[in-house]
């Protein structure tokens, strides 16, 4: 009989994310075409104690021992499909910059999942993309979906959690728009963030909201993207976050002057994001130099929507799934020395 053949290494790519978009607030991310590459080895003797390293300045905050946020979720995978855990090369490409509202985490989380579901794959033990979504959320600090959907799925996820079950739905963002990022040189702890929302909200903004998420639906559906300023407006978490970013309503209206249709918070913070079809490098100047006016510095990033999210792009065995490894790597930088709009973009 022959013996059976395991991958012995796995590359997974996995996009970032802006959850919210201004009134969907733990119910809508995007994806976006900025990415955090995870490189697995089976290698070394004890599966408690991978080899981690890090790559990248932006990633010199990660941890690298056993709490590693994308060995936590490979681990958990495998422990409950009561697989053998193997010992473990990590290597962390990280190109998002963390605790920024770029989903940072959500990209170590669905990494550490799919990179773990590919190997159980070869050991016919592979889960589902529901599966895979349902632990992801468990994994991730909070248990909020709309970082770790569209981390996993790709384009705009709109999601909700029904009995316990995540619902996710997916539908692919409009080619029309790019989302343009400003990201301070602070982060903004999320979970500090929320201490400061409120208990309770009044009926007329939780109205003002659930009006807003269907204008911000309807208006991408139906190329209505005038309609997106006001849909991006937000009564629940937005106005409450500004204590700890007061230039943000100011850089918010400087990208809106300059022609994009909206402008949000970008998850929990720090990063700005918006929403143009046109004038890219005029409003990211105008939320740079509005910014900089303001004492905060930061950097751009003009991104294209990610439709297809976390994927495999290779196995030891040097299979090299649909997209070549050189095309990805013209479709995102960091720092943002050139804006994305000067790089091939296009499909
Ligand atoms: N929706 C979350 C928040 C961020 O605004 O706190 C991403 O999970």
């Amino acid at each position: 009989m022959m013996a059976q053949v395991f991958p012995a290494s796995v590359t997974v790519l996995t996009p970032a994310t802006s959850a919210n978009l201004g009134p969907g607030f733990d119910s809508l991310g995007l994806a976006l075409r900025l990415y955090n590459r995870f490189v697995i080895e089976e290698s070394g003797d004890d599966p408690l104690r991978p080899s981690i390293e890090v790559l990248g300045a932006l990633g010199a905050s990660l941890s690298t021992g056993p709490d590693n946020l994308f060995f936590r979720a490979f681990a958990l995978l495998f422990e409950r499909k009561q697989a053998q855990l193997p010992a473990l090369r990590i290597r962390m490409i990280i190109d998002i910059p963390p605790g920024c509202g770029l989903g940072s985490s959500a990209t170590a989380v669905v990494g550490g999942l799919v990179a773990a579901n590919e190997l159980l794959r070869a050991r016919d033990l592979a889960v589902s993309k529901e599966e895979l979504l349902a632990l992801a959320v468990e994994v991730e600090a909070g248990n909020h979906p709309d970082n770790v959907a569209p981390a996993l799925l790709g384009g705009l996820v709109a999601t909700t959690i029904v009995g316990g079950k995540i619902r996710a739905v997916k539908t692919l963002f409009p080619d029309a728009l790019k989302a343009i990022i400003f990201t301070p040189s602070f982060p903004m702890d999320t979970v500090e963030g929320r201490k400061l929302l409120p208990a309770s909200y009044s009926k007329a903004d939780v109205t003002f909201n659930t009006g807003r998420v269907a204008l911000l639906l309807t208006a991408l559906q139906t190329g209505h993207y005038e309609l997106i300023g006001e849909a991006m407006q937000d009564r629940l978490h937005q106005p409450y976050r500004q204590a700890l970013f007061p230039a943000m309503p100011d850089i918010i209206n400087a990208a809106i002057t300059a022609g994009a249709h909206g402008a949000s918070l970008s998850g929990g913070g720090s990063s700005l994001i918006a929403l143009a079809s046109s004038r890219f490098q005029e409003v990211l100047q105008a939320m740079q130099e509005t910014a900089r006016a303001l004492g905060v510095n930061g950097t751009g990033m003009i991104l294209r929507a990610d439709q297809q999210g976390a994927r495999v792009l290779s196995t030891s065995r040097g299979h090299i799934r649909k997209e070549k490894i050189a095309r990805y790597e013209d479709k995102y930088y960091w720092p943002p020395a050139r804006s994305s709009e000067e790089l091939p973009l296009n499909e």
